[in-house]
Formats: C-alpha cells, structure tokens, sequence
C-alpha cells in the first residue's frame, strides 16, 4: 500500500511571474484554496499520510502553510469563519509533512531524486500540484494506486490524449495495449515537436513510482532543456517492460499555464 507522496515543488515558476516572484506557483489558489492544498486531498484520498515535499529556498510559504497560524486563529475562534480552516488543520492534523531542499533546479527528474531521502525504499505516489485534477467519485491518484496493486514491480504514469499540435509540452508515451486504458510503455519522448511524437498520449503530473527509479536518475544524463528529465529515467525502465500508462478518469486542468488556470478556476467556480 502506497503510503508517501512526493510533491516536487522547487520550480521556479516562470510562466506566472511576476505573480511567482515571491509566491510560489504551488501555492497560487484556485479559488480560495492553493494548488498544493488540492494536491495533498488527492492523496490523501488515496490512502497517503505522509507528505513528501521538494521545495527551494522561495518556497517557505509552503511550510508556514502545512502550520499552525495561532494568530490567525485566534482571531477567528467563535465566529462563521472557522469553518475555512477546519480542512488543512484537519490535514496537519493527521498526516506528516516533510521537506527537502532542491538546491539547483535542474529538472523534475533531478527533483524526484532530491525526494529519495523522504521516501526511502519504497513505492511511492508523485503529485505534481500545477497539474489540478478533478473527479466525481475515485481521485487520479487513487486510480492509479488500485492499479498497482495488481502491478506492484511497474512504475505507472498517467496520461491523456491531447492535441497533435501539443506535443512538444509533454512528455509522450507509445505502448501495447493492455485493455482500453492501460498500456505498456515502449517509448516515451520528452516534448516532442508533433512530426517526431510517438503518439498524442501525453504524461501528466500524475506517477507510481518504484524506488528502483532512484538509481536510474543517478545515472540519467541531462536531456531536453538540459534538465534531468524523469520522462529519460523511465524510458531505461520501460525497457525492461516496468512502465504503465493509464488513461484515467476524470479531469485535469494545466495550472502552470494562464488559460488552464482561468479554466480550472471557471470550473471550481461553476462546481459550487
Ligand atoms: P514545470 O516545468 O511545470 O515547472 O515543472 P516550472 O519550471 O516551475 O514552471 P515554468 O515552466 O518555469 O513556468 C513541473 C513540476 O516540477 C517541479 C515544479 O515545481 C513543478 O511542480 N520542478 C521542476 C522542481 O521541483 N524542480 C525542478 O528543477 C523543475
């Protein structure tokens, strides 16, 4: 049973400044709620009790908020407000937050490698928080770990099908097909322009990751961007035949883009 999740949240952020100046772009809300918060009720909802988090120097925001703010609290005891803090204090409450410092952003692979010490040698969710997915009854995530329970030696990736002419913003997947929705990889391209994509099934910020994935990265070189890609690491995995992709239920909206995040917060809006 997956009991850590991993938030890589050390990036800096770059397509929302100069709102991320200071603020980090996991802690942007959708409405009155923060990325990472969504995040952390996905996993939540998955049977996660133990929050993983990367973060950077800019990021304290994200500690003070996994806090208690007595001040605060203070000043809202006994009245009709109360009421919007009940759910991350009831997170504090009953998991376990803890921190690791990314010192040099060099790509989300080099980020989840960065995670190791907080994750040990086991199996383990990652949540991108700017990925914001939603879900009428079973959470991305929690999908995903019912299917490794019935594949416990493979790293799974979740994926959708987008635009041809959006590639070249994914890390893309080819497979054999397992049933509709579940693949076994065989190759995968990180930001693909379309005439050199495998195909149009993107991975999202959504993995189940084994901890064999570790000494894989170590020695993954830098690839696009001239980042430790995680998409690089994997394709060494889905050699051996160790990576699923699920095409999963339900709805994910691209938050580290302006258009995603105006739709995903027309949306929650819209939801009620
Ligand atoms: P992104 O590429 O979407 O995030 O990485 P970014 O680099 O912060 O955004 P832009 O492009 O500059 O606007 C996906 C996730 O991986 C984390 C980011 O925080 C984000 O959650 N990440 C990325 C790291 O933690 N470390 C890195 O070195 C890179």
């Amino acid at each position: 049973m997956i009991k850590k999740c991993l938030f890589p949240a050390a990036g800096y952020g770059t397509r929302f400044l100069p709102a991320t100046k200071a603020i980090p772009k996991e802690m942007l809300p959708v409405l009155t709620k923060p990325l990472l918060q969504y995040g952390v009720e996905e996993a939540i909802s998955a049977g996660c009790d133990t929050m993983a988090i990367v973060t950077s120097k800019y990021k304290k925001a994200i500690e003070d908020h996994f806090d208690t703010n007595t001040d605060i609290e203070k000043s809202i005891s006994g009245s009709s407000k109360e009421i919007l803090l009940t759910e991350v204090n009831s997170m504090i409450e009953h998991c376990t937050f803890s921190y690791t410092r990314q010192v040099e952003m060099k790509g989300l692979g080099h980020a989840i490698l960065t995670g190791q010490t907080l994750i040990g040698n086991e199996p383990f969710a990652v949540i991108l928080a700017d990925d914001l997915c939603d879900n009428i009854d079973v959470s991305v995530l929690s999908q995903m770990t019912s299917l490794h329970e019935k594949y416990p030696d493979c790293c799974i990736v979740a994926i959708e099908e987008i635009p041809e002419k959006d590639t070249n913003k994914y890390g893309v997947i080819s497979g054999e097909k397992i049933t509709d929705n579940i693949f076994r990889v065989n190759d995968m391209v990180e930001k693909p322009e379309p005439k050199d994509a495998p195909s149009n099934l993107a991975i999202i910020g959504r993995y189940i990751l084994t901890p064999e994935i570790f000494e894989v990265i170590k020695t993954t070189k830098p690839g696009k961007g001239g980042e430790i890609q995680i998409t690089d690491a994997l394709m060494t995995l889905a050699k051996e035949g160790k990576v699923l992709a699920y095409k999963f239920d339900g709805k994910r909206f691209d938050c580290g883009s302006v258009d995603g995040f105006v739709e995903a917060t027309n949306y929650f809006y819209n939801k009620g």
